[in-house]
Formats: C-alpha cells, structure tokens, sequence
C-alpha cells in the first residue's frame, strides 16, 4: 500500500517542479548559481522520496543497491573532477540519463500489455533518442577525455551510412508503434531499435570534431531532456514530463547560444566535417621564427603602458593562475594602468569557465568585458596579455575559410599596440591549427606554465 494519497504525491512533485525551475534561475547568474543548484538538489530528492512513498513498489531492494552503487560512483567522480574535465563528466551523466530513460521506456513497454499507440509512441523516442544520447555522450567524452582523436573522424560514405542507419532506426520504431496499438511490443524489435540507435548516436558524433564537442554535448543533453520528457509520458508521471521539458529546453537554447558565439550554424557544425578543410593544421607547416621574451621584458612592456587588456583561455585553468593574474593586475592598476579582461564566451572548456575561475580570484565582474565590448578598447591597448588562451584570439578565425573554427567571432588582440602570449610551447588550441599571430613582429612569447611566467611578471614589475 503506498503512504501518500494522489493528491500529496501531486502537490510534492510541483513543489519539485517549482525547485527545478527556480534551480534554473539561479544557474543563469554565477552569484547565485551555488544557491541554485542546491534547490535543485533539493528538488529532486524530494522528487524521488515522492516516487518511493506514492507508489506500491516491488523489488525495493535492487533498486536500493542500485541508487548506493549510482551514488558510491557518482559523489566520488563528481567531487574528484578537475574543473577543466567538467564538461566531459557533464558528457557522461548526460548519457547515462538518456540510457536509464530508454532503459525504463524499453522494459515498461515490454511488461505493459496494451499499452496503446500513443504510449507505444512515445516509448519508440524514448528508446531511439536515448540510445542516441548515450553512445553520442560516450563518444564526446572520448574525444574530449583525448581517449581518442578529438579531430572530425570521417569514415568514406560516412554520411550513407549515417542516413541509412537512421532510417533504419525510424523503421524499427514504427514497428514498435505497429506492435504496440495492437497488443504489445516485442522485445526483439525493441532491442534492435537500441542498437540501431546506439549505431546511430556514433556515426552522428565521429565527425564532430575539435572546438565544436562542447555545441554536440548541448544538444545531447537537450536530446535526453526529450527523451525523460517522453519517458514521462509512458510512465504517466507528470514530473518526469516537466522536468525533462525544462531540460530539453534549456539544452536547446544553451546549443543555439554556443554555435551562435562561435559563429556557426548548428548544422555546419554537425554536418560541416563531410566538406573538406583548407585550415594548415599545426606543425605540418615550415617551421618558422618567433620572438620570446623573458618576464623582465614583459614587465617593461606591462609596467609602462597606459591600458592593458588581459585575455584569459583555457592555459589560465590548466595552471590555476587565477590568483596570480589578480595580483599582477593590482600591481598594474596601482601604477595607473587601466586593465581589463576580455572574456571570450567559449574560452576554457565550459561555458562561463573563466568568468567562474576568475570570480574564485575575487576579479571584480567589472572588470570583465564581454567580446563586444572589449574589441573596440583592444584597438586603443597598449598591450594585449594573452594568458593561456589561443583559438579565441587565432585570426584564422576570420582569414581561413575551411578552418574549424572559421565564422567563430574572436577577441581582436591582433588589433593592439603589442601582444604578449603566456604558453609553454608552440602547441596549437583545441582546434589544432596554426596561429598567425604567434609569428607576428609585434607579438613576444613568454614560454612556460602561466603561473610560473606570471609569478616571475609580478616580480619583474615590484622591480621596476
Ligand atoms: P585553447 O585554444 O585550447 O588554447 C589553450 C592554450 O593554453 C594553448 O595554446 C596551450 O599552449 C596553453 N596552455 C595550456 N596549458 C598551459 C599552462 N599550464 N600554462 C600556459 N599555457 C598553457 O584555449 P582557448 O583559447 O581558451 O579556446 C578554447 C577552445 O576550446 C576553443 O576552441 C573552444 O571552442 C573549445 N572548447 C570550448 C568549450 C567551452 S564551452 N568553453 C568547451 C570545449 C572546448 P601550450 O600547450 O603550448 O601551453
């Protein structure tokens, strides 16, 4: 017998559905993100005694063991990420809520008898669209963990076999649905129905490749929001239906906002690797002359101009400069130099990763200027300090049709007086192609992590 009458378990799960909404309010604003995820937490705890406390539920057991093995994996996982290997964590979990959905839509099918065309529906997208979401997820997360190459994979005829495997995948959910308006689904065309899918999900990620993986795990979490939205609908559970919603929504938009940043359709992203590339992926050109400086020649050029812009990337995280670049721009603005930073919205590995490395620095939000705002002051700096960061300022960007991050709008640093670029080596970004500027005349390399380079800076400018 359940504990809770209907009328509870309806009033529970909108309390949730109003945690998860005002989760996601909070996550829009770095200030309150912490506080927001927390009501989502919360929410979904609630949400989940609720589905224990409503329902007469068989097998308690296994599904105890279940959520202690999901939590004995997942706490230590999430707690022992480094920051800059968030997205791939985010890749995964996003991949095993697209299986658990296709798994629960596959098996309530197959134990339901009639359970109806419409539900039969909804079960055959849940199934397909999930197993697409989980072997695409595995895949980005092997390129982006660089278990794999993180560069487009194209097979010949990859795009035949791509349309000819979704097909496929349509035909077997229809015949779910077929089997399903008159009795019951069976199994067999269900487990071909995920493989095919699973298949599908592969092929429709290989050719992503380089800067575009973060865009594809986007639209794969919207695909699972789908996909728990349409579970929902087979379990008649409206919580499922809400919360899935929000996600799917939320992943779409997240999706238009990043391949929008970077200049880019959502097609050409997916799509975009079946063309050729005419960009010279690094170091299969001659190699070719660089100034390098020492921190000393740094700090001159820093100590002594009027306006410096600092650009952080994704080399600011791997070193954990943060605290460091701080200190350098006190030091700076203590001798009347203005300094900005010039954010670039897909900088680092996730989106709004430097804004959160930064604030942990205690950087005023002030000082921080959205790409828009900062192209126009780079042209009166004086000085362009590139920490880490490469394909956000690489001007292939605008000059090298075929490269992959052509059409990407990027932080104009070409356009001030001097560039200084912090880097260990001449390795290229995440896009592995060459960077012009690197062999510019008014462009001095500092070799070295950032945060040895930078505190070595600091000492340099005390000196001065
Ligand atoms: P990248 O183009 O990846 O360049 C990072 C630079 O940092 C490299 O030049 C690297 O050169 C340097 N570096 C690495 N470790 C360093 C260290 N310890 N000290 C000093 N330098 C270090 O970074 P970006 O300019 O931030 O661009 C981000 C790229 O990642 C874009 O292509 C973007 O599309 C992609 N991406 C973005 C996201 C989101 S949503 N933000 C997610 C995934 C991918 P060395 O190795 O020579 O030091």
């Amino acid at each position: 017998m359940s504990l809770l009458s209907a009328n509870w378990t309806a009033l529970f799960y909108l309390i949730a559905a109003a945690c998860f909404v005002l989760a996601l309010k909070g996550l829009s604003s770095p200030g309150t993100a912490r506080r927001g995820n927390l009501i989502g937490a919360g929410g979904a705890v609630l949400a989940v005694v609720t589905a224990f406390l409503s329902e007469d539920m068989d097998h308690v057991v296994p599904i105890l063991v279940a959520i202690a093995v999901g939590c004995a994996v997942g706490v230590p996982a999430a707690r022992r990420v480094a920051m800059t290997q968030m997205p791939q964590l985010v890749a995964l979990f996003n991949g095993v809520g697209g299986a658990a959905a296709a798994l629960v839509a596959g098996l309530e099918l197959t134990l339901e008898a009639d359970a109806g065309g419409i539900a039969a529906a909804a079960g055959a997208f849940t199934v397909l669209v999930g197993c697409v979401s989980f072997s695409g997820s595995c895949v980005t997360f092997a390129k982006l963990q660089e278990l794999m190459t993180t560069r487009p994979v194209t097979i010949k005829g990859g795009q035949y076999l791509f349309g000819g495997s979704l097909a496929v995948a349509v035909a077997l959910a229809v015949t779910v649905v077929v089997q399903g308006s008159d009795g019951q689904p069976e199994a067999w065309t269900l487990a071909l129905l995920a493989l095919v899918s699973l298949l599908v999900g592969v092929l429709f990620v290989l050719p992503v490749g380089g800067a575009d993986v973060p865009i594809v795990i986007s639209l794969l979490n919207a695909f699972t929001g789908l996909t728990v939205a349409a579970s929902g609908y087979v379990l008649n559970n409206t919580l499922l239906l809400v919360a899935g919603t929000l996600v799917g929504a939320s992943g779409t938009i997240l999706t238009r906002l990043m391949a929008a940043a970077m200049g880019r359709s959502v097609t050409s992203i997916l799509f975009g690797a079946f063309r050729p590339s005419t960009a010279v992926m690094a170091g299969t050109g001659p190699e070719r002359p660089v100034r390098s400086g020492s921190a000393d020649d740094v700090a001159i050029l820093l100590g002594y101009a009027r306006k410096v812009v600092i650009v952080p990337g994704y080399g600011l995280a791997v070193a954990q400069a943060q605290h460091t670049i701080r200190e350098l721009a006190e030091l700076l603005e203590a001798r009347d130099i203005e300094v900005l930073y010039g954010i670039h919205p897909v900088a680092g590995r996730m989106p709004g990763h430097m804004n959160v490395l930064l604030a942990e620095a205690n950087v005023p939000y002030e000082a921080l200027k959205e790409m828009e705002l900062i192209n126009p002051e780079l042209r009166t700096a004086d000085v362009a300090l590139v920490v880490g960061a490469n394909d956000v300022v690489n001007p292939a960007a605008k000059t090298t049709p075929g490269a992959p991050i052509y059409g990407m709008p990027i932080l104009e640093v070409d356009q001030a007086q001097q560039v200084v670029f912090l880097k260990r080596s001449m390795r290229p970004g995440f896009a592995g192609i060459e960077n012009e500027l690197l062999y510019d005349p008014k462009t001095t390399l500092l070799f070295g992590d950032a945060k040895d380079s930078l505190t070595k800076v600091v000492s340099a400018v005390k000196a001065l």
